[in-house]
């Protein structure tokens, strides 16, 4: 009988192990890969207090709009964030002097290896939240909330809603589920 109890044991632990293989193996295909995420942890503790919000949403959309071609211009960027030329260019400055990215002539935006690096971690962020708000069926203001979280949030905090995400993308049947509590609490609830 003992020995019955131990392979039980055994085989039991050996599922859980399998399990979670398979939900790690997840992890790294749906969400951000954890090399991408470790960055992001680095940038989070190192450079946190350097980059200003709004500095923050320059090197995001830099490297949005540079991303095929390799660079970008003054003149796209102050479009793109909504904002006069002569604001884009002081900015840039200030990034050029951190080395995050080169301005050329003819304002041509280069991003350096750093500035890739830290652009892509910050659209990475960016994606996991409105993710994140989709899943909870936020339509109204998506865009303005995920901008208002991206700069607040914290690394706890976003390595738990990645999982989340990821759970419910691995899992539609239970998110599918939780969807059909809410718009029940959600009608019971309403006046
Ligand atoms: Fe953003």
């Amino acid at each position: 009988m003992e020995a019955l109890q131990i392979i039980i044991l055994v085989y039991l632990l050996y599922l859980i192990k399998l399990t979670y293989n398979e939900l790690r193996k997840t992890k790294v295909e749906v969400g951000m890969p954890e090399q991408e995420f470790f960055t992001f942890r680095e940038y989070m503790r190192k450079d946190q207090e350097i980059l200003s919000a709004s500095a923050e949403d320059y090197m995001e959309m830099i490297y949005r709009l540079s991303e095929e071609t390799g660079f970008t211009r003054v003149n796209d960027l102050a479009a793109a964030l909504n904002v006069q030329p002569p604001s884009v260019t002081k900015m840039i400055q200030k990034l050029a002097d951190v080395h995050l990215l080169k301005y050329e002539k003819y304002g041509v935006i280069m991003l350096e290896p750093g500035g890739v690096k830290l652009g892509k971690t910050l659209l990475n962020r960016h994606n996991l939240i409105e993710r994140f708000l989709s899943v909870l069926d936020i339509k109204d203001g998506l865009l303005e909330s995920t901008e208002k979280m991206e700069h607040t949030i914290s690394n706890e905090i976003l390595l738990g809603l990645r999982d989340l995400t990821d759970f419910f993308d691995e899992y539609p049947e239970i998110k599918e589920q939780f969807l059909a509590f809410r718009r029940g609490k959600i009608k019971w609830t309403e006046p």
